[in-house]
């Protein structure tokens, strides 16, 4: 058997935070991410949701290396990257890109767009500036963005055309693994949807994998092929799309889908959120489980956040 394409085990994360109360207070732990472990086949979209503050940003940016892990390790193809230097790091940075939410900023303003499409291939020192501005201008036509769009700048764009910049400047150099970290959740509705389908063309076209962080469960429902729950730093839930939709087990689970805002009025059901004290007071109780809280699998590939019953 072939390894994941992308594996992350048992990832930590634990930012020192001043204690309020002046000078000699000292520093109290925050554990934003806990203990994640996740896999992601090659060729599929993992979605990874949660209310905000929960840790996806900084698990994916942890993925990613941008973050350093308090504990834990990351593998792309098997090979374990967490504790590469810089030097050692970047054959593998080429095969693993990040979107964001907010890519403008992460536009240089003063660069031309097949500039910036181009310059992971010119940092990677692969082709010459004719090829690496010849494969920037395919790129953005690939992604919908007209040749002669090479020569604007990013200030002449819509929303949904930078997200289209940043989706072709992270494909340039084909990465095995993308980070999707909320790429759609600024967009209006219907550009939304150009790009979300934009992704899934892209991702079957060229074999990505995608960890696709999202509020939007309407979207992860649509484009994920799994999905992992994450609730105050801990992954409490993870099974395919459509188990997670039609048989959640976890209360935090069955929170969020309650919570998906629901498009015909005379649909409503009640929205009302859980306290965290209801969500540990809810944790299932399964026969086989730990004294405190740990996945627990209930069925082939569905894991629950379980303790002893
Ligand atoms: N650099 C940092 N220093 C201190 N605390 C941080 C830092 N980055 C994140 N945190 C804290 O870690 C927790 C997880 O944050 P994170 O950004 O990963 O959440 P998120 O799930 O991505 O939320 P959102 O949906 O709002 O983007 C939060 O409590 C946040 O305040
Ligand atoms: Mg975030």
């Amino acid at each position: 058997m072939t390894a994941p394409v992308l594996e992350l085990r048992n990832l930590s994360k634990t930012f020192q935070l001043p204690r309020k109360g002046g000078w000699f207070a000292g520093y109290i732990d925050h554990h934003a991410v806990r203990d994640v472990s996740l896999t992601l086949p090659r060729n599929t979209i993992l979605g990874l949701v949660g209310e905000s503050g929960s840790g996806k940003s900084t698990t994916g940016l942890m993925t990613m290396r941008l973050m350093e892990p308090t504990s834990g390790r990351i593998l792309i193809d098997g090979a374990d990257i967490s504790a590469l230097t810089p030097a050692a790091l970047k054959p593998y940075r080429r095969q693993m890109q990040i979107v964001f939410q907010d890519s403008y900023s992460a536009l240089d303003p003063m660069m031309t767009l097949a500039r910036i499409v181009a310059e992971p291939l010119h940092i990677h020192g692969i082709g010459t500036p004719d090829d690496q501005t010849e494969q920037a201008l395919a790129m953005l036509d690939r992604v919908g963005l007209h040749r002669s769009y090479g020569q604007r700048y990013p200030h002449e764009l819509s929303g949904g055309q930078r997200q289209r910049v940043a989706i072709a400047r992270a494909l340039i150099l084909r990465p095995k693994v993308l980070v999707a970290d909320e790429p759609t959740s600024a967009l209006d509705v219907s550009v939304k949807a150009q790009i979300i389908n934009l992704l899934l063309d892209l991702q079957q076209e060229m074999g990505l994998s995608i960890l696709f962080i999202s509020h939007d469960l309407s979207v992860v429902r649509s484009l994920t092929d799994r999905v992992a729950v994450m609730f105050n730093g801990r992954i409490v839930e993870t099974a395919a799309t459509e188990t997670i939709f039609s048989d959640a087990r976890h209360p935090y689970t069955q929170g969020l889908l309650s919570a998906i805002p629901v498009l015909n009025p005379r649909d409503r059901r009640p929205r009302r959120f859980l306290t965290a004290e209801e969500i540990e007071r809810g944790i299932p109780r399964l026969p086989g489980a730990g004294t405190s809280p740990a996945l627990v699998q209930v069925a082939p590939d569905h894991l629950v956040e379980a303790v002893a019953g």
